[in-house]
């Protein structure tokens, strides 16, 4: 198993630019499989996530290839409608293709999917939303069967009792090619949900009110192929910005999506950082020490305070002046990195969805390993801040998620090797 060692306490300095969208790219993939015809995706990033969403597109009997930025989907011909459990079990993103097979082929079996373990993460609303738009679901072992008796599905009124990210995105997929209108009410905002909307119209969907909480959806017979170009990953950028905090320092991230960074970035500020945006680009600099954040930082669905950057907030300010307190809204069990910052030196106390983190004047470097993806990202933000060295283990987490991470910490000037 390989490991990130990284030696902190040097300042960080450099540009470095944004890496395709994960959260985007793989709804993206999977909705490439309603596609009659060949979708390339640019700005595609270099993920194990990624090459496992090209695995399912490819035991469906479609082709799919990942090179350089580039990915390739025919999906002219679909074969299959299951897919293998060893796939599902790889990432919760597996999930997304149900919607879109079943949306395409009328059917689909499956089984529970994996990923990071944040607490329970039902997929309830997901199976309600695919009954309401026509299927029949029945489970044998732990395989679920999704059917569509008359092979396509109809429109339907679906209201979600939480804005889910995973549940939005698959009542699109699924009624996209379905027979009349389908209206989500209390639908997730996420600005990923938008890029996978912004790509199926590019195909020919009929898709309205994305980044609104009702979005409505009128089915078409058939979808063409495209050339699209995937959105920047706010939460990388979230992920970099916060290094630079961390360890102090000044840099420039490139091809960044100001905009969806907002929530993030206005709590950032707050530490005292200055931040300036323009073109594209944001510019961090940290001079003298972090600051605590004075209001707690709740994490909430878009346009609120990210879940996915709360843990590399997190680690920047365990070495601030001050206590700063976070509120985790959106998953049950999303604070397991805190055992690692604590072992770094970090003074941090979690009472239910809150943690509490008194600012110390420094961490220390430790052996640690990454507990989940933002959690293991969060451990590499503390260690640049850090004396001495840290060793992360378990940086398969990480590498589900960030593109040449090493890389880009090197060109920013830190030092980190894969051992
Ligand atoms: N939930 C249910 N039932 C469902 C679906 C969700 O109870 O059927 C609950 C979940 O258990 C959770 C909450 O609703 O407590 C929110 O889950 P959501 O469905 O919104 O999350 P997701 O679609 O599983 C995506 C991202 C996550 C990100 C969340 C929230 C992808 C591939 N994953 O997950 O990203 O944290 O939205 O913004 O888009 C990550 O990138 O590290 C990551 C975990």
């Amino acid at each position: 198993m390989q490991k990130f060692v990284i030696t902190g306490g040097n300042r960080l300095g450099g540009e470095i630019e944004l890496q395709g969208c994960k959260n985007s790219a793989l709804p993206i993939m999977a909705a490439a499989v309603l596609v009659q015809g060949k979708c390339i995706l640019e700005s595609c990033p270099n993920l194990t996530d990624v090459y496992s969403a090209a695995r399912i597109i490819n035991s469906l009997g479609c082709k799919c290839s990942v090179a350089g930025k580039i990915a390739e989907i025919d999906a002219s011909a679909v074969s299959g409608s299951a897919i293998p459990e060893k796939l599902m079990g790889e990432m919760r993103s597996s999930i997304m293709f149900v919607g879109a097979i079943l949306g395409r082929t009328g059917q689909c079996t499956f089984s529970i999917p994996g990923g990071c373990e944040l607490g329970p993460r039902p997929i309830d609303m997901h199976l309600a939303a695919f009954s309401k738009l026509g299927a029949e679901i029945s489970e044998n072992g732990g395989e679920i069967t999704c059917r569509l008796p008359k092979g396509r599905g109809h429109g339907s009124k679906i209201s979600l009792s939480f804005p889910s990210v995973g549940a939005t995105e698959n009542i699109i997929l699924c009624s996209v090619l379905a027979e009349g209108e389908t209206v989500v009410n209390n639908a997730a905002r996420e600005p990923e949900i938008c890029d996978m909307c912004r790509f199926l119209r590019a195909c020919g969907a009929k898709i309205k009110g994305d980044g609104e909480s009702r979005i409505v959806i009128e089915g078409v017979e058939k979808l063409h192929g495209c050339e699209y170009c995937i959105m920047p990953d706010r939460i990388a950028g979230a992920t970099y910005l916060a290094m630079t905090a961390a360890a102090g320092g000044a840099m420039i991230l490139k091809n960044a999506c100001i905009a969806e960074m907002e929530p993030f970035i206005s709590v950032l500020e707050q530490t005292g950082c200055y931040i300036c945006t323009a073109d594209n680009r944001i510019y961090l600099r940290r001079g003298g020490r972090l600051k605590a954040i004075r209001d707690r930082i709740r994490t909430m669905p878009h346009p609120g305070f990210p879940t996915d950057a709360q843990a590399v907030l997190m680690a920047a300010l365990a070495a601030a002046d001050g206590t700063s307190v976070f509120e985790e809204n959106i998953f049950d069990c999303r604070y397991r990195h805190t055992d690692a910052l604590i072992k770094m030196g970090a003074d941090i106390q979690v009472m239910g969805k809150a943690a509490v983190i008194r600012g110390v004047k420094g961490l220390h470097g430790a052996d640690v390993e990454a507990t989940d993806l933002r959690g293991g990202a969060a451990m590499a933000v503390a260690a640049l801040g850090a004396e001495g060295t840290t060793s992360i283990g378990c940086i398969n987490h990480i590498d589900r998620g960030y593109e040449k991470f090493e890389d880009n910490i090197t060109s920013l000037g830190g030092r980190i090797s894969r051992v």
